[in-house]
């Protein structure tokens, strides 16, 4: 199926030749995430992830309202937040869609800027561009909504030299597991409603300044059961890049109505996280605890040395190996790439993560998207979701 992506344009900077980027991202500042218990959650990314402690918000540090956990690995930074009262607005958002991604939010050189240029072109304001300081400085942030009612927050962080934000203090922890080899962030991917992926792909065009520059259409992207749609939206350097995805009519429910369903409005889907080696990145996951989805019959795993083609030749990686470990391969004309996907990390079936290695390829596996929803469809069918 990869073949079917070869028209496509790759080169973002041809695309955005002579165009003025008004939103220039540095790149992902970090992910917050709403969850019931933040203190668990933070003990289950280190554990099962090999995410580091890194600073800590909450009764303690002066902070009345919430708890928040920050945890790093590469350059990815997660945060995790719990509500201390029922009357919280992060309480309500739990209620409703259960833990999940709340914010994403984007490393900039002027967060002001970045708010007033956003909402003149359209963008519902979150947060209006906000000061917080503490002795090490200064920290600026603003924020719009995108989708359902997920957020992007813009982090002006050039005059400031503490661990995290003004107001969390540095998270000492005498239990400190390995990390596993995440880099950073790859793509963040969003599950929106029936007829709405256009809608957004045009918001992200328009209020962001992001190209649309690879599609996959319910014809490429189907099982005998179900279909989807998705459009990855890219910035103007290529550092941040989000697929967005649409339910397609199909015989049985797709994963997208489900997550729709469970999350009760659009979100964020998955978060895909480079390694370099995700061979022993897996192999740790896996040690741990982290559930991965089932592999492809054992065909899919003879028939990748003529889907490689020509970048066979420079594969290190051993078959036999991947097949073990329920690994992935595509490719496409410039390279392969290897991925996995975890099971939900929550108890609704919404929010997984994927791990990918990029090894020259700058797709996202079309050529496995169907491997792998025959792969969800089983978990799917156990749940009675299909
Ligand atoms: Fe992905």
């Amino acid at each position: 199926m990869s073949s079917e992506i070869k028209n496509v344009e790759y080169g973002l900077e041809k695309i955005f030749e002579g165009a003025q980027d008004f939103l220039p991202l540095l790149g992902t500042d970090y992910v917050e995430f709403y969850v019931g218990n933040a203190k668990q959650s933070a003990h289950f990314y280190k554990t099962a992830f090999g995410f580091q402690s890194l600073a800590y918000a909450g009764l303690e540090t002066g902070m009345r309202d919430r708890t928040s956990y920050v945890l790093a690995q590469g350059k990815i930074r997660l945060v995790l937040t719990t509500p201390l009262t029922s009357e919280s607005p992060i309480a309500e958002h739990i209620k409703k869609h259960g833990d999940g991604v709340k914010i994403i939010a984007l490393w900039v050189e002027d967060a002001t800027k970045s708010f007033e240029e956003t909402v003149k072109r359209g963008a519902k304001p979150f947060m209006e561009p906000t000061r917080e300081s503490d002795e090490h400085g200064e920290v600026v942030r603003s924020g719009i909504y995108t989708y359902g009612e997920t957020v992007h927050l813009f982090v002006e962080r050039k005059n400031y030299k503490g661990t995290f934000l003004p107001g969390f203090k540095t998270w000492e922890s005498p239990y400190n597991p390995e990390p596993v080899g995440l880099k950073f962030i790859d793509h963040m991917v969003g599950n929106v409603g029936w007829g709405e992926m256009n809608t957004w792909v045009k918001w992200y065009e328009d209020v962001m300044g992001f190209v649309n520059f690879l599609s996959f259409d319910d014809k490429q992207i189907h099982t005998e059961y179900s279909a989807l749609m998705s459009k990855v939206m890219s910035n103007g350097n290529g550092r941040i890049k989000f697929p967005i995805n649409e339910p397609a009519e199909g015989k049985k429910r797709s994963q997208i109505e489900e997550y729709l369903d469970f999350y009760e409005g659009s979100g964020v889907q998955h978060i895909a996280v480079a390694t370099d080696d995700i061979i022993s990145t897996v192999t740790a996951l896996r040690a741990r605890g982290v559930e991965f989805l089932s592999a492809p019959p054992h065909a899919y795993y003879e028939e990748i040395p003529a889907r490689l083609g020509a970048h066979m030749s420079m594969m290190k990686e051993d078959i036999n190996v991947l097949e073990k470990l329920a690994i992935l391969v595509d490719a496409d004309e410039e390279g392969y790439l290897l991925q996995i996907f975890t099971k939900p990390v929550e108890d609704r079936p919404t929010l997984f993560f994927e791990i990918i290695q990029r090894m020259g390829a700058k797709g996202f596996g079309a050529g496995n998207f169907k491997a792998l929803f025959e792969s969800i469809e089983r978990e799917q069918a156990l749940r009675g979701t299909l």
